[in-house]
Order: structure tokens, then sequence, then C-alpha cells
């Protein structure tokens, strides 16, 4: 049931003022089994499609920074020609709201078919996925209607968080709930994304860039961007400009920079300025105002840098569902798509 809300999208976006908070309760026994697979594979691969596949670039990064502990990422749709060196030591981490995606359980196949463990995180627990796996965690954030992923999205971050404070023994600040205030603060202050929407209208190009987190980030705003609103849109690292995509940067071209206040900060907004100076419309989805944006997206500061995806994509999903709307094209149900892909 949508309530009061002209959209599934729209609720389920709403929505994640809780389910960020509800993701990361999970059952002590089972996140126990989960940590424990993980923390003692001899190599791990994390895998997943689309939104999820992103869930898993940003899984993959928090390991490795808070965890010393290095994984591999493999599209699913890549796995038949990746998964190729599993053995009984290895762990397929499979990431999933429905669980019914058949590119991930086909890389669910190939990983048992090497007597490799799999974990997994899903939405559906009833799903085949579920069902495969030695130990899954839940994304607890209800039925996602909407063929966006959004609270599942956010939902997956949330629990990739706790998996990595426990391995890394409590080494990220301990006040969780703040991005849940945050989520709730952008949620209610949309007036500077709804502007930029109304700006974005006739865009044929959109790209954003980010870098770190932040740039599986800029993909899954690429994603939401071109599911909903049927535009072209690119997610960039932002370090790669100057290798290529700089060229493309003119008068009528939206650049969507995703920089909130950490480490990659300067660097990004150096990018910004080589950004403007070619002409393009420079949009700057931070806690800090800068000059070099002619729109400034504003988020919350956050105490744990680490945390900023799960608060810099909402304006990213609110930016899609708008401009789906301004085109007249159903958020819920976009063209071509369908919710839960069975088939290959
Ligand atoms: O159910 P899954 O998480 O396995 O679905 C994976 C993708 O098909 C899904 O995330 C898709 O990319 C979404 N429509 C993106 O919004």
């Amino acid at each position: 049931d949508k309530g009061k809300y002209a959209h599934y999208t729209l609720k389920e976006i709403n929505d994640q003022r809780l389910t960020v908070v509800h993701a990361g309760r999970q059952d002590e026994a089972t996140m126990e089994k989960f940590c424990n697979i993980l923390a003692s594979a001899k190599d791990i691969y994390i895998t997943g499609s689309g939104t999820s596949y992103h869930s898993a670039l940003i899984f993959k990064h928090m390991l490795a920074r808070f965890g010393k502990i290095r994984a591999e990422t493999v599209m699913s749709s890549e796995s038949q020609y990746a998964l190729a060196s599993m053995d009984s030591n290895s762990v397929l981490v499979a990431i999933s709201q429905s669980g019914e995606t058949a590119d991930v359980l086909d890389s669910v196949r190939l990983a048992k078919n090497q007597g490799a463990n799999v974990l997994s995180i899903v939405n559906v627990t009833t799903s085949s996925l579920a069902r495969a796996s030695d130990a899954y965690l839940s994304t607890n954030c209800g039925p996602e209607i909407g063929v966006a992923a959004t609270k599942s999205f956010t939902g997956q971050l949330a629990l990739i968080y706790n998996v990595t404070d426990r391995l890394c023994k409590n080494c990220l600040e301990t006040e969780k709930a703040e991005f849940a205030v945050a989520v709730e603060n952008i949620i209610a202050n949309q007036a500077s994304i709804i502007k930029v929407a109304e700006q974005m209208k006739d865009a044929s190009d959109i790209y954003l860039l980010g870098r770190s987190l932040h740039y599986p980030i800029a993909l899954e705003g690429a994603l939401k961007l071109k599911e909903l609103a049927y535009v072209h849109a690119e997610g960039i690292a932002a370090g790669e400009l100057k290798h290529g995509p700089l060229a493309l940067m003119e008068k009528n071209t939206f650049v969507i920079m995703i920089n909130p206040r950490d480490a990659t900060f300067n660097d990004t907004i150096s990018n910004a300025h080589e950004i403007k100076a070619r002409g393009a419309t420079v949009i700057g989805i931070s806690d800090r105002k800068d000059d070099v944006y002619d729109y400034w997206i504003e988020i919350p500061h956050l105490k744990e840098e680490a945390y900023y995806p799960i608060v810099e994509v909402i304006p990213l999903q609110i930016l899609a569902y708008q401009l789906a709307l301004a085109k007249n094209a159903d958020p819920d149900y976009p063209r071509n798509l369908a919710k839960s892909v069975t088939v290959r």
C-alpha cells in the first residue's frame, strides 16, 4: 500500500528514515556466524547486479579500509568468466534485494560447485538466494515495489557498515543513529533538489563524479537517472577526469560532484574547477558550500565520514524521481524493465 504517497518509489524513498535503522538490527547469532565465515576465508568475492553491485563495491572498500581484509568484486553477469579459482576456503558474498536474480543465482551455483561458502544479504528472506546460503543477513526493509532499488540499497549499506564495524572491533564512530537523522533531514528539505531537477529537465547528458566511497554512489545515481528519467547519465571516478572525460565537458553538460567533507574533498573541488572552466553546470552534493558550485544540494555533516554514502544517495534518488515526473515517465514502472530479473 502506498498510503498517502503518489508512487511506491516516493514512499520507499521516504521509508528510508526508518529502514536504515531497522536494517542494522540483526539477530546476534546470525551476525556472528556471518562474520566468522567471512573472517576465516582465504579469499572473498562479493557479487550482485545493478544497484546491489554498487553495494558490493562499497563493501569491498569498507573491508579494505577498516578491516584490512582484501575482497574482490564481480558483477554477477560476469561471474561465469571470473569465478574460476574458488575452493572450500573461499567465500562468495551475494547481495540481492529479491534473492531471485538469475545472474546472482548462477554465481552462487558456480561458487558451490567449487566447494566455496556462500553468504548473502537479501531483502526477501524466503528467496532462493537466502535458502542457498550458509548464512544470510536480512535488510529488513519490507517489500520494495518500485522497480528502482531505493530503500533496499541503503538497507544493504547499513548492514555492510555493521559487519565492517564488527570485523574491525567497533572502529567506526558509534553514533549509528546519526545517519538516520541525516536522512530525515534531507527528505524534509527538498527545495534545492527540486530546483536542480527543473534545471536538468532538458539535459541530454548528466555526469556524476566522486572519489573513493563516493564513486559507487556516482554509479548508483547514474543508474537511477537512467532508469527513472530516461536520460544518459554516467558515473565517473573523479580522478579519471583528465584521462578522457574532461573532453566531454562543455556548455549544457551537467555535472554532479559528490563531495562531502572528507579526505577526498579538496581533490574533488579541483576537479569541479576544471569542469566549470569548460562552461559546464556544476552541482555539488556536500555538507560544505563552495563558490565553484552553480547549485548546492546540502547534506548534513556526519561525524563518521564512512557513512556519507547512505546519506548522499538520497538526493540522487529524489532527483531521479523528480526528473521522471517532469518527463511524464512512470517512476514505479520504468519502460522495458522488470523488478526482478529472473532470466538471463
Ligand atoms: O533484486 P536484486 O537486488 O538482485 O536486483 C538487482 C538489479 O536488477 C537491480 O538492482 C536493478 O539494477 C534496479 N532496478 C536498480 O534500481
